[in-house]
């Protein structure tokens, strides 16, 4: 097991505590100690859904309840509609059917949707209660468990409620991992191969000689990128806890992706539509003069390994840049941009002219 420390934010308002990522095999059957370590104990309710329930609940049910916790599981359909105010709703009323009280700890196990949804109802429920993430999903492991942002839906927009809300502990299982399809764990390598974009030339090099031995499912493999992309995610949130500044370079791919991911109508995933995010805006580097073809290339083989897309779709051009207006990506014909000056960094820069875009694009509509 490895332990990732995400360091307190700055006293400026809230959340000023600090707190640990154990990651490692075999975590789900030590969740009640490692609970009791960060002074949880005695009633514990999991929030999670019908399927990842089916495959891991009773493995963490009994380890719970093995160190004398009086457990309630709360279990909803799976899927991304699942993030609303109803399903949170609904949630409130059974914590108090429940009688779980301001000490009582929401465990949220499961992906993305469910760490958001139930990050948000223990952020709320009481004015707060601790909540412990145990994120099963490659993308809720390296990414969406660790910042601290909680959200649901609301009005067809995307997170348009929330809080930032650290958790007590959050425990990341590598077994959970084993039972994803192939295309969920390649889905959320996209943000992984984006750390290494981003940040660390030397990481990304072991993920294009270790690509094998990831969709193996080899266990040292899979912990420590899940080690790496959680110590890189830690980092940039302790020092940007709010997202005002630094945060901004983990959307590199997301200026494109979203709109890809809205213009496919959720048929491309988020983490694909990342993929060819990365691709389309390395390739606005190239085209402004910041980065090299031989950097690009590297990035497509890498993302091609790993079984992700890295072509625009033909839908592209006017409507992904109706999109970006919409984002409020763009003005005076510029549009907002995180793009790698070579692989391993990456620079912001708002002054990206439109017709760069649509070259890149093809001008498709
Ligand atoms: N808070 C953040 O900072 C942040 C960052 C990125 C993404 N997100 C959010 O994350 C969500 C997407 O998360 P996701 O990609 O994990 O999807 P998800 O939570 O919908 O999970 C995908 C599917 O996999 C199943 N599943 C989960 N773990 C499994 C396992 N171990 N074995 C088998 N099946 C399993 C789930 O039941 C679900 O059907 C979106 O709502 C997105 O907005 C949040
Ligand atoms: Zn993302």
């Amino acid at each position: 097991m490895q332990i990732v420390t995400v360091k307190p934010t700055p006293p400026d308002t809230q959340g000023k505590r600090g707190y640990n990522i154990y990651i490692g095999t075999g975590l789900l059957e030590q969740a009640g100690l490692l609970l009791k370590e960060n002074g949880l104990h005695d009633k514990a309710v999991i929030i999670t859904d019908q399927r990842v329930y089916s495959i891991h609940g009773s493995l963490l049910l009994q380890a719970l309840e093995r160190d004398q916790f009086q457990v309630t599981v709360l279990r909803i359909e799976p899927g991304e509609n699942q993030k609303s105010l109803e399903t949170a709703g609904r949630l409130y009323e059974a914590l108090t059917d429940a009688n779980a009280e301001r000490s009582t700890p929401i465990i949220a196990l499961g992906g993305g949707v469910i760490g958001d949804l139930a990050g948000f109802v223990a952020a709320t429920y009481m004015r707060g209660v601790p909540l412990v993430q145990i994120p099963t999903t490659v993308l809720a492991q390296a990414d969406s468990s660790l910042g601290g942002k909680t959200a649901v839906n609301h009005k067809n927009i995307k997170n348009m409620i929330g809080t930032f809300y650290p958790p007590s502990l959050t425990i990341a299982d590598i077994n959970t991992l084993k039972t994803l399809s192939e295309r969920e764990l390649n889905a959320g390598l996209a943000e992984v191969i984006k750390y290494g974009i981003i940040l660390d030339k030397r990481f990304f090099e072991y993920l294009e000689l270790n690509i094998g031995n990831i969709q193996k499912q080899d266990n040292n493999v899979l912990e420590t990128i899940i080690v790496k992309a959680a110590s890189y995610k830690a980092d940039i949130v302790a020092q940007d806890p709010y997202d005002r500044g630094i945060r901004n370079i983990l959307n590199f791919g997301h200026t494109i992706g979203h709109a890809v991911e809205t213009a496919s109508h959720l048929s491309i995933w988020h983490g694909e539509a990342v993929a060819i995010g990365m691709v389309a805006e390395a390739r606005i580097a190239q085209e402004v003069g910041l980065l090299s073809g031989n950097a690009i290339e590297r990035i497509i083989n890498l993302l091609k390994s790993a079984g992700l897309p890295t072509a625009l779709p033909t839908f592209s051009g006017g409507k992904l840049l109706d999109i970006m207006r919409h984002d409020k990506k763009v003005a005076d014909g510029k549009i907002r941009f995180i793009l790698p000056t070579e692989i391993g960094a990456v620079k912001m820069t708002d002054e990206v002219p439109v017709n760069i875009f649509e070259k890149v694009a093809g001008n498709k509509r």
